[in-house]
């Protein structure tokens, strides 16, 4: 099973880790079949446009407060996606609710992480530190990070792979979340592996990985 070359756009609005680590694994021949074709974050000097552009990547600050109106926004947002022949889009600590006619546009091709194992500790509000604080209060004995497929719901499209670490009791938010990234920053660039090599197959509300 073999797609077409994934031309990639990450969205970030923050430190960028996971790019990074995306970006590694590209560089590494980790990963045949993608290229990032643009970077765009909504804030101007987050992390993720500084490692675009410390990479020679196009990067690009785009942000809702610079139209007059939302429908501008959403254009502009499409057309640069739309010059960048982009077909894939990567969310890497966005913090920015996608709209619907994005998610339209590009549907079953968009993907997010989530530091907790969804669908527990997702939606509205549950991102950043929030997700650690509300695993640990509730005292789960596994957390772990979530790469999904996005939908028009917060934290809700098919599942594509998960990893769990073990919440130990002297966990700290702080040390739960450091455990969490370092998943993350192995199972997302896994991911985008296995859809560049054509093996992830998604449904309407599932996904399947075909290994072979
Ligand atoms: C990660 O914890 C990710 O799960 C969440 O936002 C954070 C982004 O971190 N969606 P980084 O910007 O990739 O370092």
């Amino acid at each position: 099973m073999h797609s077409d070359i994934l031309n990639v756009a990450v969205l970030g609005s923050g430190r960028g880790s996971n790019f990074q680590a995306i970006l590694t694994a590209i560089q590494e021949g980790k990963i045949r079949g993608a290229r990032i074709e643009v970077v765009i974050s909504n804030v101007s000097d987050s992390g993720v446009l500084a490692i675009a552009r410390a990479n020679g990547l196009a990067a690009i600050h785009l942000d809702q407060r610079q139209f007059g109106t939302e429908e501008q926004f959403v254009n502009r947002l499409l057309a640069v996606l739309a010059s960048n022949n982009v077909n894939f889009i990567v969310l890497a600590g966005f913090m920015k609710r996608l709209h619907p006619r994005v998610i339209q546009a590009y549907r079953s091709r968009i993907i997010n992480i989530h530091p907790a194992l969804l669908p527990k500790f997702g939606g509205h509000g549950m991102y950043g530190m929030n997700v650690h604080r509300a695993v640990l209060a509730a005292g789960e004995r596994v957390s772990g990070a979530t790469v999904h497929i996005v939908d028009e719901e917060y934290d809700h499209g098919p599942i594509l792979m998960q990893e769990v670490v073990p919440v130990d009791a002297d966990d700290t938010t702080e040390s739960l979340a450091a455990k969490v990234l370092k998943i993350e920053h192995r199972i997302y660039p896994e991911v985008l592996r296995l859809f560049a090599e054509g093996k992830i197959v998604v449904n309407e509300h599932s996904a399947a990985i075909h290994q072979s």
